[in-house]
């Protein structure tokens, strides 16, 4: 198959590209940058400069690859690391998920495209009430703290488009957090966070979340290429799904840190805002049993309790801060 990853040089397209060529598919992969168009070539892809904000251009990148698939990988995170103002750090990303998602999927209509994946994310999106381990069927949360509101508009507009758009075959992933190379968790600040003790428990530490490894979720993405369903969402997330009270103090170990501080509600909502409360207290974390069954999807890394010590090992990061 001849597929096209609009978003090739990020941490999930990075870990995709690889994953396809050696399945013996067809690649190319964009970026915005020219000097990123090598690292697209070494890992064995053809490469394309195109802004996916850029209807036209868009367009004509995508008639020119001819692809039979698309995959949308588009977001504009980096630097988006001050989670404090939510809502500017996704503001470009939110407008690659509506502008970008149309302007793409024009472009697939043009090109007769047959498959088309699009990223979404799970995790505080789902509603804030019931079961802490939701299903793609659940609803999502319909009254979301105000940083929020955007990004989960944004990301019901592209959830609804994407899954409605049958002449192309349109599929939707919600990814969990990711780890692994390129992600936030071990090459954003968060590693010194947790070693300074400067990430707390807010409150009760109860919100849920679900990890995925970045080869586990380029797998599962390459597989819904091939063996995902037209019309369906999946979620990508690993087997173990924990609250933060949990997982916090679990990586503070791995690192050989201190147990993480625990701070008061009222207090995290003055210095972090009442998303991230909602976030750390009463997010909801998603279940893989659609995407491991229809999928056929066999994470390698099945727990993040194994996946992350791996990288800690692996990289040496064995220091508390002193
Ligand atoms: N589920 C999750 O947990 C999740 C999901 C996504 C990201 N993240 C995290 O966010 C951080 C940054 O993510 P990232 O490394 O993937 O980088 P990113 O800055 O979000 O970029 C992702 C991809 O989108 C492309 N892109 C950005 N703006 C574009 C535009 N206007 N037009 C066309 N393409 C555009 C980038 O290409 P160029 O910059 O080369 O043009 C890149 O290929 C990482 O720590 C990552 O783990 C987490």
């Amino acid at each position: 198959m001849r597929i096209l990853v609009a978003g090739a040089t990020g941490a999930i397209g990075r870990a995709l590209l690889p994953c396809l060529v050696n399945a013996g598919h067809s690649v190319v992969g964009t970026t915005r940058a020219a000097n990123k168009t090598a690292h697209i070539r070494q890992l064995g892809a053809e490469a394309l400069v195109v802004d996916g904000l850029d209807r036209e251009a868009m367009g004509q990148a995508v008639r020119s690859a001819s692809p039979d698939a698309i995959v949308h990988e588009m977001t504009d995170l980096k630097g988006a690391a001050d989670l404090r103002h939510f809502e500017r750090a996704f503001a470009v990303s939110n407008r690659l998920r509506t502008e970008g998602t149309d302007h793409l999927l024009a472009a697939a209509r043009g090109a007769g495209v047959k498959r088309f994946i699009a990223q979404s994310f799970c995790g505080w999106p789902y509603a804030r009430t019931g079961d802490n381990i939701k299903s793609e069927d659940d609803p999502l949360d319909p009254d979301p703290p105000q940083q929020l509101r955007r990004t989960l508009d944004a990301i019901r507009y592209l959830e609804r488009t994407v899954t409605q758009a049958s002449d192309v075959g349109g599929i939707v992933l919600r990814y969990g957090a990711f780890y692994g190379s390129g992600t936030g968790v071990f090459d954003g600040p968060l590693v010194e966070q947790v070693t300074r003790r400067r990430a707390p428990i807010i409150g009760s530490g109860n919100g849920w979340w679900s990890f995925v490894h970045i080869e586990d979720a380029a797998a599962a993405t390459a597989l819904a290429i091939e063996k995902g369903s037209p019309g369906n969402v999946y979620n990508i997330v690993d087997d173990d799904p924990a609250p933060v009270r949990e997982w916090l103090p679990a990586l503070a170990a791995m690192l050989g840190a201190k147990p993480p501080r625990r701070i008061p509600v009222w207090l995290a909502r003055i210095v972090a805002g009442d998303h991230l409360v909602t976030m750390m207290t009463q997010a909801r974390a998603a279940s893989n049993a659609k995407a491991r069954c229809d999928l056929d999807w066999h994470p390698l890394h099945p727990s993040w309790r194994e996946g992350f010590t791996e990288i800690i090992r692996l990289r040496g990061i064995t220091t508390a801060a002193s």
